[in-house]
């Protein structure tokens, strides 16, 4: 496993947003351009849910659910690649294509919404920090788990565009209920962050939202006396 050498904090781009609003491939996109390391934290949560429908974990019961973070043998790893991408193994195995269905993504939101997952969620992904600087993205990243990072992003796009692009991957995903569950539960709710740049990506080209927020970031982090790839 590698660690970061920075001599200094590491950056942290937060990239937050509802399903099918474009948020992994202009993260991926950013994180390349910027020499960043990327973290999927949906992954993280459908990693969870596919374990515990696995083993056999009453998706119906926080308390088993919360027990599973609590026993369930995870560790970090940091993929090379470009970019570099940090991932949850379980058991030493990284779930890919077992957390892309329908089912464990709308499980994935069921477990989402226990508190105690929550909580376990944030440590671990504010450890990801661990491995250098970061484009992180997901539902609660600039309001709960980097609140105190200068870059927050906000994406969104049409239902009907958002529906469009689920179609045209060939993959199957309740979004409706996903967007209910995600933007209404107690815990670290679907919400943009204070201060966030929200932006519709709604028939925009990926490459020039990717161009605006590397833009962006150069330009703060420039202003903070750092330098980035
Ligand atoms: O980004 P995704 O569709 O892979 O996320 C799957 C589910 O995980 C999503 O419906 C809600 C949950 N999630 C969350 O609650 N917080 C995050 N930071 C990321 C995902």
């Amino acid at each position: 496993m590698t660690t970061s050498t920075l001599s200094r904090l590491p950056i942290v781009v937060a990239i937050d947003g509802p399903g099918a609003s474009g948020k992994s491939t202009v993260a991926r996109a950013v994180a390349r351009s910027l020499g960043f390391c990327y973290v999927d934290t949906g992954a993280m949560y459908r990693t969870l849910a596919w374990h515990c429908i696995r083993t056999g974990v009453d998706l119906g019961n926080p308390r088993a659910i919360a027990g599973v973070c609590r026993r369930w043998k995870t560790r970090l790893h940091l993929e090379e690649g470009e970019p570099g991408e940090v991932v949850l193994l379980v058991d030493g195995f990284r779930p890919k294509s077992e957390i892309r269905t329908a089912d464990v993504g709308q499980a994935a939101s069921d477990v989402a919404v226990v508190p105690g997952v929550r909580r376990w969620m944030r440590l671990v992904q504010r450890d990801c920090c661990r491995f250098g600087d970061l484009v992180m993205e997901g539902r609660d990243i600039a309001t709960n788990v980097f609140p105190e990072t200068n870059f927050k992003f906000w994406l969104d796009a049409s239902p009907d565009e958002r529906r469009r692009r689920r179609q045209s991957q060939g993959v199957e995903d309740n979004l409706g209920y996903r967007d209910r569950q995600d933007s209404q539960r107690a815990a670290a709710p679907l919400m943009m962050g204070l201060g966030a740049v929200r932006i519709d990506t709604t028939g925009r080209p990926v490459e020039d939202i990717v161009a605006g927020i590397t833009e962006v970031v150069r330009n703060g982090v420039s202003t903070m006396g750092t330098k980035v790839p």
